[in-house]
C-alpha cells in the first residue's frame, strides 16, 4: 500500500512537474497574425499547462478547459486603414503612420480593465510569456512576471529585429521583407535597402521607443528596464518560416521556424450552394480575394471597372471577397461575398486559380491546396512574397495601379492553360511537407524547454552587445587605411629625401669641377 501510494505520489510529480503558466500576447488585430497561433495555445493547454492570451482574436473553444482568453476584439477599431491610400506616403510618413497606429492599439490593449488586472494582481504568476516580436510596450510583461520572454512572428522576422538580437540582418543579403525585392539586388536596391535600414533604426530610437516607454512607465509602473533590453534578454524566436518557401539565411539555434503552415487543417464540407456553384464551374473558377486587412472595396472605381470587364470576358467562375453588399455591373459569372471560406474553397478540385494580395498565410494555404497564384501585392510582406512567388514559378506579379483588361485577361489565362504552375506549386507543397515535426510540434517543444530550463540565455549571440562599427570590421579597416598611408607617406618622405640627399651628394662633388670651368 505504502508503495502504491509513493509510486503513485512520484507518478503525479513527474506528471505535473511540467505545468507551467503560459502568457501569450498578440496585439496586431488582424486574423493572420492570430491564426498562426491557436494551435499552439490548444496543444499547449491540453498538455496541461494554463495558457493565458491577450487577442483579438479568441477562439472560444469551451473543450479547452485550460486556456483563458482576454478577448481584445475591440482592438479593430485601429485596423479600419485604407492600404492603398497609405501607400501613396512617402516611406518615412509611412513609419510614422504605423508608429501611431502600434501607440494607440497598445495603448488600447495594456489599458484594458483586465490586463490592468492581470498586471496588478500580485498573486498572479507566469513561467514564459510569449509575446509577438514587435518592440512594443507588450515586451514588458516579461520584466513585470520576471519569468523568460519567447518572440513570435506570424511572419519573417523584421531585419530590425534580426539586427536587434545580434542575428545575420545584411541589408544585402537579407533585406527586409517589406521590400519588394529579394535576391540579387541591383545597385540602386541595394541603395534602398541599406538607406531603409539606417531610417528605420533611427525612426524606432529616437521617435518610436520612446513613446513605447512611456507607455510602460504608465501601465507598468516605474523603474522597467529599456524594450530595447528586454527584447535583446529573449530565449527564443519562433517565426513563420520555411527553408522551402523562404530565401535561405543564416539564423541562431534559438530562432526556432515554425513555418509551413501551422493553421492549415483538413478540408471541411462547404456551403450547399458553395458546393453546387464550383461543382458545376466545369470550365474552372477562380478564387479573388486581397486578404482581412486590404479591402478590394478600396480599390479605385477604374481598377474595378477593368477587373469586372475582365470576368465578364472569361469562361470561369469567379469567387472575389468583396465587403460591400453590392456592387453595381456584376456578370452572372462572378459572386461576390463579404467571406469566403477560403481554405475550403482553395481544396476544391474545380478551384484553378487564386489571386491574393500575397500575405504568407493566403500563400500557404494556396501551395498547400495545389492551386497556382496571381500575386497584386499592397504592404508588408506581400512584395517580397510576391516576388518570391514569381521567381519560383508559382504563378505570377501584377501591380494594383496597373490593372487593365489586356493584360489582366492574359495573365489570368497565362496562369491557368500554363500547366507549369500548378506543377512547381505541387512540388513545392510536397518539400515543404517533408519535415521530422510539424512547426506547432517544434514550437510546443521548445516553449516546454524553456520552461524546463527557466530560460535559454546561453543561446544568445555574443555578438549581441557588439557596436555596429565593429561588426562591420570598420575600425580594423580604419586601421588598416591608417598603416597603409603612413606607410605610404613613410616610403614618399624617404624617397624624397633620397633624391636630396643624392642631389646633395651630387652637386658637392660636381660643384668644384664645375666652378673649374
Ligand atoms: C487541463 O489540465 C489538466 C492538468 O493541469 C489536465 O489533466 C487536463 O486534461 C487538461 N484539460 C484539457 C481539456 O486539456
Ligand atoms: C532577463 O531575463 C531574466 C529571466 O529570464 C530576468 O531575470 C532578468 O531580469 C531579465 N533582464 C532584463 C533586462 O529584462
Ligand atoms: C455599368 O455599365 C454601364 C454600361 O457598360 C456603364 O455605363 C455604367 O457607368 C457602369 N456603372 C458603373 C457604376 O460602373
Amino acid at each position: 500500500m505504502q508503495l502504491l501510494c509513493a509510486v503513485l505520489v512520484a507518478f503525479v510529480a513527474i506528471k505535473y512537474s511540467i505545468c507551467a503558466n503560459i502568457l501569450g500576447v498578440i496585439p496586431v488585430p488582424s486574423h493572420s497574425h492570430q491564426v498562426v497561433f491557436w494551435p499552439l495555445w490548444k496543444e499547449l493547454s491540453q498538455r496541461g499547462h494554463k495558457v493565458t492570451v491577450i487577442t483579438s482574436d479568441p477562439m472560444n473553444n469551451p473543450s479547452l478547459e485550460n486556456l483563458t482568453e482576454v478577448d481584445l476584439r475591440s482592438a479593430y477599431q485601429f485596423m479600419n486603414l485604407n492600404f492603398f491610400q497609405l501607400q501613396e506616403e512617402p516611406a518615412w510618413k509611412g513609419l510614422f503612420t504605423f508608429g501611431e497606429f502600434f501607440s494607440n492599439l497598445l495603448e488600447h490593449i495594456i489599458s484594458n480593465d483586465k490586463v490592468q488586472q492581470l498586471i496588478r494582481d500580485k498573486t498572479t504568476h507566469f513561467d514564459v510569456v510569449m509575446v509577438e516580436a514587435f518592440h512594443t510596450s507588450a515586451l514588458a510583461f516579461a520584466s513585470r512576471f520576471n519569468c523568460p520572454l519567447i518572440l513570435l512572428s506570424s511572419l519573417d522576422g523584421t531585419s530590425y529585429a534580426y539586427g536587434e538580437i545580434g542575428n545575420p540582418a545584411h541589408p544585402i543579403l537579407h533585406p527586409d521583407y517589406a521590400l519588394p525585392f529579394y535576391n540579387d539586388l541591383t545597385f540602386t536596391q541595394r541603395i534602398e535597402s541599406a538607406w531603409s535600414t539606417l531610417r528605420i533604426k533611427f525612426l524606432q530610437k529616437y521617435f518610436y521607443l520612446p513613446s513605447q516607454q512611456k507607455l510602460v512607465e504608465k501601465y507598468f509602473g516605474p523603474d522597467y528596464p529599456p524594450i530595447e533590453d528586454i527584447f535583446k534578454n529573449y530565449s527564443m524566436f519562433f517565426v513563420n518560416t520555411n527553408n522551402v518557401f523562404h530565401s535561405i539565411r543564416p539564423r541562431l539555434p534559438n530562432i526556432v521556424q515554425i513555418g509551413g503552415g501551422t493553421h492549415l487543417r483538413k478540408r471541411n464540407p462547404l456551403p450547399v450552394k458553395l458546393q453546387n456553384v464550383l461543382d458545376d464551374a466545369k470550365d474552372g473558377a477562380i478564387y479573388f480575394s486581397l486578404g482581412s486587412n486590404v479591402k478590394s472595396k478600396h480599390l479605385s472605381d477604374d481598377t474595378r471597372r477593368e477587373i469586372l470587364e475582365t470576368f465578364k470576358e472569361l469562361p470561369y467562375t469567379v469567387l472575389w471577397k468583396f465587403e460591400n453588399e453590392n456592387l453595381p455591373n456584376v456578370s452572372e459569372n462572378v459572386i461576390i461575398s463579404k467571406w469566403f471560406p477560403q481554405q475550403d474553397i482553395l481544396q476544391h478540385p474545380n478551384v484553378k486559380l487564386f489571386i491574393t494580395q500575397g500575405g504568407l498565410q493566403s500563400l500557404e494555404e494556396t501551395i498547400f491546396s495545389h492551386v497556382p497564384i496571381i500575386g497584386i501585392p499592397v504592404m508588408g510582406d506581400q512584395m517580397s512574397n510576391v516576388a518570391n512567388v514569381v521567381s519560383k514559378g508559382l504563378g505570377l506579379h501584377l501591380d494594383y495601379k496597373d490593372i487593365r483588361k489586356e493584360n489582366f485577361k492574359s495573365t489570368i489565362v497565362k496562369v491557368i492553360q500554363n500547366p507549369k504552375y500548378r506543377k512547381s506549386v505541387i512540388e513545392m507543397a510536397k518539400f515543404i511537407e517533408d519535415q521530422p515535426e510539424t512547426g506547432v510540434e517544434r514550437a510546443v517543444w521548445w516553449t516546454e524547454y524553456v520552461i524546463r530550463h527557466g530560460g535559454a540565455p546561453y543561446m544568445r549571440n555574443p555578438g549581441i552587445d557588439l557596436p555596429w562599427y565593429q561588426y562591420y570590421l570598420l575600425d580594423i579597416i580604419g586601421f588598416a587605411f591608417f598603416i597603409t598611408m603612413a606607410a605610404i607617406c613613410a616610403l614618399v618622405a624617404m624617397w624624397k629625401l633620397t633624391k636630396k640627399l643624392n642631389r646633395l651628394t651630387a652637386d658637392h662633388i660636381f660643384e668644384v669641377p664645375l666652378g673649374c670651368r
